[in-house]
Parts: C-alpha cells; structure tokens; sequence
C-alpha cells in the first residue's frame, strides 16, 4: 500500500482504551508512505506509551504545548499537515473541537491546522448518543470534519454497542482517499468530466418501525463513495446523497445526508434536474412499514404484525420522467444472487437507465460491505462489458469511463 506517499499525517491520539489500536494506524500509515507526527494527550498518555508512537513513526511524539516556546510547536505542525487523523477520539475532544477549546498541544494545533480533519469517535454507547455529543458532532460535519464511524461492538466492561472505534485499516483507507489530489490521474482520464455534474448515492437506506428499529440492508456505502471520489478526482461536480455510512465524504464532493427512501427522493429529484449523470449505487428499501410506532414496540405485546407498503423506484422514476435523449445519463446497480445478467438486463430496460451495473451479491469478495467487487456493466445500447474482481476506486473508475464514453460532446 502507497497510496499516501509523501502525505505528512498528523495523528492526535486521545485517552481512551482505543489508544492501543492508534499504535497500528500509525504503522499503517508509515507502510502507506505517509511522515507521521502523532500528538498524544496527558489521556492518551495514560493508556499508552510515548517510545511506542516514536519507535513506529521514527519521529519525535509532541506532548506539550509550553515545550519548545519558540518552535511555536503547535502552528508549525499544524501548517505541515497535509491531514489530520483523530484516533481515537474521545467525547471530550469532540466537545472541544467543536466549541474551538485549545487547551493543550492537539486542540491548538487542530485550531491551527487548516488541511482537512478527520475524527474516529470512540466512546461507551450512552457518551455516544448523549445530545451534547450528538450537538458536537453535528457542529464539527457541518464544519467540514470527516467523521469516521463509531462502529457497533464490543466496548470496555463487556458492554456492545455504537462507540466501537473504527478499524485502522478503515482510518488509513478514509486518509488516502481524502488526500487524493484532485486531476492527480495520468492519462487519458484526467479532467474528463470536468463541467460535468454528477450525483451519487450510497449506502442502505433505513425504514424506520419505531423509535429505535428499522429494516435495513448491508450496503455499507463504500461502491456509492468511492464512485462519489472518482468522479470528483475527474473533475465533475459531485453530490453524494449518503443514506447511513460512516465512510468520509472524498474530497472535493458535496455531502447530502438521508435516511429513508423517501429522503433519498426528496433529495436526489431536485438534483437530478441539473445533473448530467446520476449513478444509483444505493441499497434502496423496496418496501417500509405502513405505520411507524411513535413509541418502542414492547415485547410483551407479542410478536408484531408489520405491514409493509412499497417505496418508490427513485431510478425508475427518474428514467420515466426523461424525454428521449436528454440528460441525465442514468446509471443503475443490481445487487442479485442469481442469473444476475438476465435480472440485470431486465431492470436496464424496466427503469429505463442506460447502463446497469450488476454485481453478484452472493460471492464474499464483491457486493455488499467488502473493499472489492467484480461487476458487468450492460448498456441499453447492447454493450456488456466485464470487470473482473478489483478495488471499488478501480471499478469506480471502469464505470465512470462507459459513462464518459456515453456523454453528448460539450457546446463549444
Ligand atoms: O455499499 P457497499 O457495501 O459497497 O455495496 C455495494 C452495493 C452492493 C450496495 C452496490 O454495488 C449495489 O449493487 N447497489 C444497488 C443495490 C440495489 O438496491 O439493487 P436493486 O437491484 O435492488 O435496485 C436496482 C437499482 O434501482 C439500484 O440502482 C437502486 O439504487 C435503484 N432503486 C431501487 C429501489 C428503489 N426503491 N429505488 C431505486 O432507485
């Protein structure tokens, strides 16, 4: 891996049990090509040991805000700093990120840095939904700050819950492709959609049954994101409209967040309308509950009887409304387990989109929530194209060049 070649991270490390974990982001990131300098708090410290993240990194770990006065420590390294990395970080610096406390070497430098923010929460479930972190959370996306997860699982003391830090290889994965230079691809594809607007989704839409229920799918949003990365790589105007993922928006794209099917709508149509490509990489609900409960479903009541009503096919809906000819370019996915060209080909012709891409949900290395797939691509004009099992950036890519290949010649 050298994706991040010549990348300076720097790597704040705060006082949670997650701390450990810090030990092989940064080894990760010094085997991805990255200079690291990690920062650690008197926290972290205590979970911790300094001559690990220095033996790792083969670089001075700054503690102290008042060590070396005239270095002005905490400017110089937040100007060097091509991206940040919170890892873990606790409910207590997100609190003061948000509110622009700077209280010792990592908050002063993160105050001082202006290269892009990543934060990987880690805390017990009830710190983690508490509204004050919530508030804080909401401030620092709002900002811009990539917030990474918390995954569902094991936490200290035996508890299971949201809070679980994300794993380092998803922390090093989110890095490198935020720092992707934009226009940075050799060859043919640089710049290729440029003055092209493209809108993407991502990731599995929930249809909620009560307050903290829902039926759901295993899309973890990582085809719709690096789509999202590619296009914006290659110049286009991107939006990415995100049903829940804890993927980092890639650089340069702009972010919608949604929940249901009926959210995804509601954002995508109006985008839509000014878009030359639209690609439908989500998990969308077919189906959502008729009724949803104001209040939690109890067990004692016994086991519910759920009716469920039909979403609307945003994609189908989309190729119905388009006169012939006209923009936007319709890109659409189908996850299937079976006879997957066929069904493929049938949902090409019934949503009326002009590629479909389908990929087999039922191998392990492709589909659903792994960092690869393997995918054909048939285009109403008859073509079918093959891409063999690779990255999903690599196959992003594959896409974006049958959708770049479809584009009508731009006036002038
Ligand atoms: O997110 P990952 O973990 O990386 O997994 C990637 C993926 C498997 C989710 C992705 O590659 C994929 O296949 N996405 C489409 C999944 C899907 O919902 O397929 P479908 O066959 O049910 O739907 C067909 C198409 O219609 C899709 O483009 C879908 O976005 C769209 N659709 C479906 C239902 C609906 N109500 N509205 C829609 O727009």
């Amino acid at each position: 891996m050298s994706d991040l070649a010549g990348v300076r991270v720097l790597l704040g490390v705060t006082g949670g049990i997650a701390a450990y974990k810090a030990a092989q982001v940064a080894r990760l990131l010094v085997g991805a090509g990255a200079t690291v300098d990690p920062v650690l708090t008197a926290g972290a410290r205590r979970f911790v040991g300094v001559a690990t993240f220095e033996g790792l990194t083969g670089r001075r770990v700054r503690q102290d805000v008042w060590d070396d006065i005239p270095a002005e420590t905490h400017v110089a390294l937040g100007r060097a700093a091509d991206v940040a990395l919170v890892y873990p970080a606790t409910a207590h610096v997100l609190a003061k990120l948000a509110t622009g406390l700077a209280d010792d070497l990592l908050t002063t430098t993160l105050l001082a840095a202006t290269c892009p923010l990543v934060v990987a929460p880690a805390m017990h479930t009830e710190m983690w939904q508490h509204p004050a972190t919530r508030h804080n959370v909401e401030v620092l996306r709002t900002r811009g700050v990539h917030v990474l997860g918390p995954d569902d699982g094991p936490l200290m003391g035996g508890d299971v819950g949201p809070g679980r830090v994300v794993a380092p290889e998803e922390a090093v994965a989110a890095l490198a492709r935020l720092v992707a230079p934009v226009g940075d691809l050799a060859g043919e594809r640089a710049g290729d959609l440029a003055g092209r607007t493209v809108v993407v989704t991502a990731g599995g839409t929930r249809e909620p049954i009560d307050p903290v229920r829902y039926l759901g799918n295993r899309s973890s949003g990582r085809m719709g994101v690096a789509l999202a990365g590619a296009a914006a790589r290659r110049g286009a105007t991107v939006h990415l409209v995100a049903a829940p993922t804890h993927l980092a928006t890639p650089a340069g794209v702009t972010r919608h967040d949604v929940t249901t099917a009926a959210q995804m709508r509601a954002a995508v149509l109006p985008l839509a309308a000014d878009a030359d490509v639209v690609v439908k990489a989500a998990a969308v609900a077919d189906f959502r509950p008729a009724a949803v409960a104001t209040s939690k479903v109890k067990k004692e009541a016994g086991v519910p009887a759920i009716e469920l009503v039909r979403n609307p096919d945003i994609l189908a809906e989309l190729g119905a409304a388009r006169a012939p000819g006209q923009p936007p370019l319709l890109v659409g996915f189908a996850a299937e387990t079976d006879d997957v060209e066929a069904h493929g080909r049938a949902k090409l012709e019934r949503k009326r989109a002009d590629l479909l891409v389908v990929n087999d949900v039922s191998s392990t290395d492709a589909g659903f929530e792994v960092d690869t797939n393997r995918v054909v691509i048939l285009g109403r004009d008859g073509s079918r194209t093959v891409v063999p099992l690779a990255g999903k950036d690599a196959v992003a890519d594959r896409i974006l060049d049958e959708v770049v290949a479809r584009l009508p010649a731009r006036d002038g």
